[in-house]
């Protein structure tokens, strides 16, 4: 059974974020099937490589279209991303230097944080964006 679904009320509103969301529950997915199947460490940084490409490269999105559209939570947004992001360099870091490894720690802490984040501060900039014609 796969660690996250994706249903209709984790929708944000805007077509392209809630599609880029499916990619990176599939990719977190993914990560999580290769932990389970006790793939080695090599292979997990494999999957966890693109996890955190992707999800660098939705987040610069998400915060270009608040940034263009002038959206007032921008800076707590962008936090909240940076500090995601230092967390996975981090993590990334520790992994190829094979003092840790794709744990079902990291993946609760994975799973919380992008539904946590998704659900909360994501879900705010809809309304926003919608107003300013972002559909
Ligand atoms: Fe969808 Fe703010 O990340």
């Amino acid at each position: 059974m796969a660690l996250l679904v994706w249903n209709d009320s984790y929708s944000v509103k805007v077509r392209r974020f809630d599609d880029q969301h499916k990619k990176l529950i599939d990719l977190v997915n993914q990560l999580h099937e290769a932990m389970k199947a006790g793939k080695g460490s090599a292979i997990l940084n494999d999957v966890l490589g693109p996890l955190a490409a992707y999800t660098q490269t939705h987040f610069s999105e998400e915060e270009r279209l608040m940034l263009y559209n002038g959206y007032p939570g921008y800076m707590e947004h962008k936090k909240a991303h940076d500090q995601l992001v230092a967390h996975v360099r981090d993590f990334q870091k520790q992994v190829e230097a094979g003092t840790a490894s794709v744990s079902l720690g990291l993946m609760t802490f994975l799973k919380d944080w992008l539904l946590q984040h998704i659900q909360g501060v994501d879900r705010k900039y809809g309304p926003y964006l919608n107003e300013k014609g972002v559909a």
